[in-house]
């Protein structure tokens, strides 16, 4: 028996294109799309929803998430950041490798993969940590199953740092997947903040966060992230890009260099850190206005090629101290969407651009298989929201365990109505459906 869903009379905003139509699912796939108001079926559908007003998107793909299962489930856990997930649209998520046993080893990737199947509500990818010795574990990765490597350039938290620069080429040349790399040099960190230390005492005030996670140390890492992917013509794509002079520096990259922005660089600047302290201490540093303002001008000129959370939920009470206690990393995929809609609302790009920033780019990087777009047959990931009603985050709306989110008091313009993953509607109107319903793990056509 198949189940047959009409998403009726809705815009629907796919591949450049917005127009006013309807979408049919039948059991996990899109069955037929139509434009016009409604799909021409030979035998009615067992549900109609009426879209009007709505907006109908791919599901979210943020290929950049640390969900801490196993080890740090205290921040957060593969259930509670799924819901979130879900409740912000996002359809499937990359898991990063900074965990505990981190995933660097077949062995740690196989117990990720059973967590993960066991406990996530929408579909998920899982990232392989390198390391200065695991190479021999690289080149043997199963393409189609592991999402991509991780390479910390810089460390943060989880300490997965990998700077010596003989050990970073082979694990270029080992790479057969796309290669995440977070660059920060820290030998310059290192020396920035024992000069901020001291002027400024022990643990420096957060304002001078990127002065130590500096502009200069983002820049001298990706730079040598950008040659060694010259060299060994590895696919590289520069995690959470934070400034604007890395910026230019891509836009004369090899055709095998991409890069993410992260929603927090996008909202945030040094500007906030009066207002939101710690909140918004992540690594890389959140840098100036007008890096931000790059950042927010490369969404549309092609130097970004998608967009990403960086969701590294900590508790407040980590969150706690300067530059050196507070830990970096903030909740945010639950608020990803909305506040990307928000920098719609505001003119910085339209929302076809923000759908191949968030759902078609990122499923074309990692070859994802039958997802990203809304096409007959491809799997029924889809997220319907609402433009023009206002409503004011409170945290008794936050899904998230460690309960926060920077971006509490604020007033949203769009609301995520429902989320199908997979064609079952795991998120609607507020509520998580089902919470026995679990995502899939998604396959990499490569
Ligand atoms: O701010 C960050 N937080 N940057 C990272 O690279 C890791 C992340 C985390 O896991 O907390
Ligand atoms: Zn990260």
């Amino acid at each position: 028996m198949h189940f047959r869903t009409e998403i009726r009379n809705v815009t629907i905003v796919n591949e450049g294109r917005t127009f006013l139509g309807s979408l049919l699912i039948d059991d996990d796939r899109i069955d037929r799309i139509t434009e016009g108001e409604v799909c021409d079926l030979r035998t009615p559908a067992d549900k109609v929803i009426d879209g009007t007003g709505c907006f109908l998107l791919p599901g979210i793909i943020d290929t950049h998430v640390h969900f801490r299962d196993p080890g740090l489930t205290r921040k957060g856990d593969f259930f509670s950041e799924s819901k979130a997930a879900a409740a912000g649209g996002v359809t499937t998520v990359f898991d990063m490798p900074n965990c505990v046993p981190q995933t660097t080893t077949a062995e740690a990737f196989r117990e990720k993969w059973k967590i993960a199947s066991s406990k996530s509500v929408v579909n998920f990818g899982i990232c392989f940590g390198a390391t200065q010795s695991n190479a021999s574990e690289l080149s043997r990765l199963d393409r189609r199953k592991v999402a991509a490597v991780k390479l910390f350039m810089g460390s943060s938290t989880g300490n997965m740092l990998v700077d010596d620069e003989a050990d970073l080429l082979t694990v270029f040349e080992q790479s057969r997947l796309p290669i995440i790399a977070h660059c920060e040099d820290s030998t310059i960190i290192a020396e920035n903040l024992k000069a901020a230390k001291k002027t400024y005492g022990p643990d420096p005030a957060i304002i001078h966060h990127p002065e130590i996670r500096s502009e200069e140390a983002c820049l001298r890492s990706t730079e040598l992230a950008l040659k060694l992917a010259k060299q060994t013509g590895a696919r590289l794509h520069v995690a959470h890009l934070s400034t604007a002079v890395e910026l230019e520096l891509l836009r004369s990259a090899g055709e095998n260099v991409t890069a993410e922005a992260c929603v927090g660089h996008l909202l945030f600047s040094s500007e906030d850190y009066a207002r939101f302290g710690t909140r918004i201490k992540v690594n890389p540093a959140i840098k100036s206005p007008a890096d931000r303002d790059a950042l927010r001008k490369g969404l549309t000129d092609g130097s970004i090629f998608s967009v990403a959370t960086d969701h590294a939920p900590h508790t407040l009470a980590d969150k706690v101290g300067g530059c050196v206690g507070a830990a970096s990393g903030m909740p945010i995929i639950q608020f990803s969407l909305l506040s990307m809609l928000s920098l719609v609302d505001a003119g910085v790009l339209d929302i076809a651009q923000l759908v191949k920033l968030m759902c078609h780019h990122p499923a074309d990087l990692f070859s994802i298989e039958n997802r990203g777009y809304l096409r007959e047959g491809y799997m029924a990931d889809l997220v319907l929201v609402r433009p023009h009603v206002a409503w004011t985050l409170t945290p008794n709306k936050i899904q998230s365990n460690c309960n926060w989110s920077p971006l509490e008091g604020q007033t949203f313009r769009w609301k995520v109505e429902r989320t199908f993953c997979n064609g079952f509607p795991i998120y609607n109107r507020g509520h998580i459906t089902d919470e026995k319903y679990r995502g899939r793990p998604v396959c990499f056509a490569r």
